[in-house]
């Protein structure tokens, strides 16, 4: 009897162990973009037929001398490995190979971008190795490059705020050259925005600005003083994703009710509000808070340094005030004097301001006295100043890359405040 039960057992657990590895290959094979045979394969056929090969599972094109290692066409292509998921943003809109710096144009296209690790027989051949921040931080040592080249550049790559993502050790430490991130001081930053002067010199953000003064600005014209007139309404925000860190939902909520004591309003759209205004009417309701609200709620989501998002782009483009919300340092984004730091005031005091400047027209004009001095971009409005462009190009900046930099303290870089 009990010989069959441990005959029946040993069965189950062979089953279940088989199917788990069955699973497990499966899952290997289709997280890797190529099979060592299949890129093989790939290289005979592009050597076999014409310049250029297609992959099958993407349109990216990748020339014929690219992987020829002993070729002059080497020296020139700039290698970059993904080591953690090339599914996952930033990584997923690099593209394969050159394409997402052909598809945007970019002054240097030579960059050649892969998550095979076998594609050049060797990591530290690689010119740089990436690491997606959410998911490094959460890799166990042995999951790490277990060799690196003194050339190499490990680059940490995180659109996401370190209040979310934080760094709970010191493992990290001492590996990371380079970052990509919203970051004033990361090598490539992934930017919300630009800021222009009036000789359309880009001036901004920076850590240190030199903002003119207000009253040394010139004064708003009357065309546009009466464009400010068809404003009726206090303060909108479009929020979609109402779980913070920051506490903003209810910073918005006590904001609302003290708004409320001077008869104002504030106008929540999406997800967690009670209006809507259409993702594909995003022109319409640009025109809207241009036309109808005095204020656009910026508020962000955590409390990163200089992390500050389109969010803040999308009232100063739309004519409305920006009322900020976030860890940043605004002084390195805006000069003082067209915004209303939430944080700062507080709700009672942000409320009583918001209600003078409404009734005082005169005064809240002043707020878009910069425009005359100085416009705000996006950085992937021109490929000069795209992310991933900039990638690329610093690839190509010879002394950078000669430059040996290493992140010494980066828990303290990451987690300025400590979140974990
Ligand atoms: C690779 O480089 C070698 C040496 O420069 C050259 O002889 C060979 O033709 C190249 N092969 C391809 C496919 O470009
Ligand atoms: C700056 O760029 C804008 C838009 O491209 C253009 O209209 C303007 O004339 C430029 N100004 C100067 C001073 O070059
Ligand atoms: C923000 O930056 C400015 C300019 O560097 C500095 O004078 C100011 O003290 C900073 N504010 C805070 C709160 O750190
Ligand atoms: C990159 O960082 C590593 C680890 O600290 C260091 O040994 C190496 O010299 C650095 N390389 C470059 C090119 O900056």
């Amino acid at each position: 009897m009990r010989a069959i039960l441990s005959a029946k057992i040993f069965f189950c657990c062979s089953i279940v162990t088989i199917f788990f590895l069955l699973y497990m290959s499966i899952k290997e094979f289709t997280n890797r973009p190529y099979s060592n045979e299949q890129v093989k394969q790939l290289l005979e056929r592009k050597l076999e037929t014409s310049t250029f090969w297609s992959d099958s599972t993407s349109d990216v094109k990748i020339a014929k001398s690219d992987f020829n290692n002993t070729n002059s066409a080497k020296k020139q292509m700039k290698y970059i490995l993904q080591w953690t998921s090339a599914r996952n943003v930033p990584f997923i809109y690099m593209g394969v190979g050159q394409e997402g710096f052909n598809s945007r144009n970019c002054p240097h296209t030579n960059c050649i971008v892969t998550a095979d690790r076998n594609l050049l027989g060797d990591v530290k051949k690689f010119d740089v190795i990436a690491f997606s921040g959410p998911e490094v931080i959460r890799m166990f040592h042995r999951s790490l490059p277990q060799d690196r080249s003194e050339k190499q550049k490990y680059v940490f790559a995180s659109i996401e705020s370190s209040h979310y993502y934080p760094i709970c050790s010191n493992r990290l430490d001492n590996f990371f050259n380079w970052t990509w991130t919203f970051r004033l001081d990361s090598e490539v930053r992934w930017g919300y925005m630009l800021i222009k002067d009036s000789n359309n010199n880009t001036i901004g953000p920076k850590k240190i600005m030199h903002w003119m003064k207000l009253q040394d600005m010139e004064p708003i014209s009357d065309e546009f003083k009466s464009k400010l007139r068809t404003k009726t309404k206090a303060a909108a925000w479009f929020v979609s994703n109402c779980f913070d860190k920051s506490g903003r939902m209810n910073y918005a909520m006590d904001l609302k009710k003290q708004l409320g004591k001077y008869g104002l309003e504030l106008d929540i759209y999406g997800d967690c509000g009670t209006l809507t205004c259409p993702r594909d009417k995003q022109d319409d309701c640009d025109r809207m808070l241009d036309k109808t609200y005095y204020f656009y709620l910026s508020f962000e989501n955590s409390f990163s340094e200089d992390y500050v998002t389109e969010k803040l782009l999308h009232a100063l483009r739309n004519n409305v005030v920006p009322v900020v919300y976030g860890g940043a340092n605004y002084t390195r984004f805006m000069p003082n004097g067209i915004y209303l730091n939430a944080r700062e005031m507080g709700t009672q005091k942000l409320a009583a301001k918001m209600n003078q400047l409404i009734s005082d027209p005169e005064k809240y004009a002043d707020y878009f006295k910069w425009k005359r001095h100085y416009t705000y971009h996006s950085l992937h409005e021109s490929p000069e100043t795209d992310e991933y462009c900039r990638f690329c190009a610093i690839l190509n900046d010879e002394q950078m890359v000669k430059r040996t930099s290493v992140i010494k303290n980066f828990r303290d870089w990451w987690d300025s405040p400590k979140f974990c």
